[in-house]
């Protein structure tokens, strides 16, 4: 009734400051409607609100039915929220279109839990400790665009959990994921466009992990352990893919014949020296509207003629088990040994020309008497 207001009240407790002390010292923890009463705001027109940092007391999941406005809802690190409740649905809200819930040690995430929001779009449970989600998590979420489970401990995910789902982007992030299932697709989805599993561990993907995703077009697997990626194993609407430090030797060289690529980012890959993966490495730095969105890595290295076999053999078994996984500095180690070469040699030179100088001058001023020398026989020309 009041959506045409401006008023965008956001609650957001820092730290216990704003909460007397008894609540925190002694241990006590708080109902919703308590903690609501001491911020003292008005339920009627909240739009957005952020709860952070408290215990909450008998969880009632019917609150914020009471919040007819409120379309974004964040919590973060409220400890023991009731992922347990007798009833199964956590939270109800037909308005509620954005939750987040960040750091608040939630473990699972069952098959009615959710489903209190029909009107969810955007979902984030990032920085939870999260293992397993029901396949049928999402079901009373029809709506369901936009779903972040990025910081948790999820070693696998049911392919099935967005299939009837609309969903368009999920960020998987720095999960425990170790290896994409072998021999079946990770997810199934008509819709999604956007996937991201950076810091996942994932060392292969094969043919069948993405099959099944066709609108797939953005795919970002940055910081993991992929060394090979076979063009004919990716979705063939993908034009952006960000491999960034991963230890790739193998390049991909049919991608950047694909006009249709937007972005394309491989620094940090490692890859020997070839003629192909030369003249690759040419125009994938030239394409600078290919690349230029690549922040972390700019660059591929690759080994031009190793200097010395034996140098260059232990610098990279050097880089290779200090950085399994990350990306080798090759070039930095051989600029840093070329430079060190250097440093000692001009030190050598130095030393050498030194004491070649000291001589000179030692015997020089034993031959030369001054005072013999100069015409006038002044005293102040005298040595002694
Ligand atoms: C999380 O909240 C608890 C109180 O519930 C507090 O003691 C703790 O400092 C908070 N942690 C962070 C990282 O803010
Ligand atoms: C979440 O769902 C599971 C399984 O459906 C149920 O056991 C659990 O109690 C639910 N949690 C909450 C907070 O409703
Ligand atoms: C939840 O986590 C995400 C990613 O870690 C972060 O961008 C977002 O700001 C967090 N939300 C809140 C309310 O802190
Ligand atoms: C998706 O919808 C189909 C058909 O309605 C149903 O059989 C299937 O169980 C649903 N999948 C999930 C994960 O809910
Ligand atoms: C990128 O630039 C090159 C020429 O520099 C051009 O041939 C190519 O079509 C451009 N690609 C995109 C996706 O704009």
């Amino acid at each position: 009734m009041k959506k045409g207001v401006n008023f965008i009240l956001v609650l957001y407790i820092l730290n216990f400051d704003l909460i007397p002390a008894e609540h925190h010292v002694t241990g006590k923890k708080m109902t919703l409607s308590q903690y609501i009463e001491l911020i003292n705001i008005n339920t009627e027109i909240e739009v957005n609100m952020e709860i952070a940092n408290i215990a909450v007391k008998d969880w009632d999941p019917h609150y914020f039915a009471n919040f007819k406005e409120l379309e974004t809802l964040s919590l973060e690190n409220i400890s023991e929220l009731p992922f347990d409740n007798t009833d199964n649905v956590v939270l109800y809200s037909n308005s509620i279109n954005k939750f987040r819930c960040n750091a608040s040690k939630i473990v699972r995430i069952g098959k009615k839990n959710l489903s209190g929001m029909p009107n969810l779009k955007d979902l984030t449970f990032n920085e939870n400790n999260m293992v397993t989600i029901a396949m049928e998590a999402f079901e009373g979420n029809p709506r369901l665009k936009t779903l972040s489970l990025a910081k948790n401990n999820f070693k696998e995910l049911p392919e099935k959990l967005v299939e009837n789902l609309t969903l368009t982007s999920f960020d998987f992030d720095n999960n425990r994921l170790y290896k994409f299932p072998e021999a079946k697709p990770f997810l199934i989805s008509k819709s999604l466009q956007q996937f991201s599993c950076s810091a996942c561990g994932i060392t292969h993907i094969y043919a069948e992990t993405f099959s099944e995703l066709p609108d797939l077009h953005t795919l970002i697997l940055k910081e993991n352990s992929i060394q090979e990626i076979h063009e004919n194993h990716l979705p063939s609407k993908l034009h952006s893919l960000n491999l960034e430090s991963n230890p790739m030797n193998v390049l991909p060289l049919k991608i950047l014949i694909n006009p249709k690529f937007h972005m394309l980012c491989l620094g940090g890959s490692r890859v020997p020296w070839s003629e192909n993966n030369e003249q690759f490495i040419a125009r994938y730095q030239n394409m600078k509207n290919i690349s230029s969105t690549c922040q972390d890595h700019p660059h591929i290295d690759y080994k031009t003629q190793p200097i010395t076999t034996t140098v260059s053999t232990s610098t990279t078994e050097k880089t290779t088990v200090e950085h399994a996984t990350v990306n080798p500095a090759l070039l930095d180690a051989l600029i840093a040994s070329y430079l060190l070469v250097c440093l000692l040699t001009e030190v050598v030179l130095i030393l050498v020309f030194g004491s070649y100088v000291a001589k000179l001058l030692r015997s020089k001023s034993k031959e030369f008497d001054y005072a013999a020398s100069v015409i006038n026989p002044s005293d102040i020309y005298k040595i002694n």
